[in-house]
């Protein structure tokens, strides 16, 4: 067997595997994201006023629970839930609902998301 023949071989054999790669790599990095989020909900003291399953003394109840908010409906009764809006949401309540009770903490745009990766991830239970 010469070498080209090998070398050709060993790219047919490793070609099915790229894709796998770049998925369990994406995997990864959404994992790793959301495994941020957590720790930025912790941070932020979102849990000061609201249930969020998985994060440190996040017992909150002035706020609704967030157990399922990725997986509802509609976001503060009424915006629909997009990952686009409910960052919107958690970075500027007021804008979007002017007599919310929710205050408006400052979150960073990337810090916004994060957060919602953690929430979309949450199964709610
Ligand atoms: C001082 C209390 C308080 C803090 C701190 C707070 N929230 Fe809220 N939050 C509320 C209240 C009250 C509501 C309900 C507001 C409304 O419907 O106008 C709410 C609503 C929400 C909703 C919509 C819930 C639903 O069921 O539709 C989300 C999502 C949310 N908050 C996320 C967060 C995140 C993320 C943080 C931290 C960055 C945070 N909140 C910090 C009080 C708070």
């Amino acid at each position: 067997m010469s070498a080209r023949t090998i070398m050709f071989g060993m790219l047919v054999l490793a070609a099915p595997l790229a894709p796998l790669a770049a998925r369990t790599q994406q995997a990864t990095d959404a994992a790793r994201v959301s495994e941020h989020g957590k720790d930025l909900l912790a941070q932020y003291g979102c849990g000061a006023c609201h249930v969020i399953p998985g994060v440190d003394r996040a017992v909150g109840r002035v706020g609704p629970s967030l157990a399922t908010i990725g997986h509802g409906v509609y976001i503060a009764g009424s915006l629909p839930n997009t990952p686009d809006l409910l960052a919107a949401w958690i970075r500027t309540p007021q804008t979007i609902q002017p007599r919310s009770g929710m205050p408006n903490l400052g979150v960073s745009e990337p810090d916004a998301r994060a957060m919602v990766a953690y929430f979309y991830a949450l199964t709610g239970e």
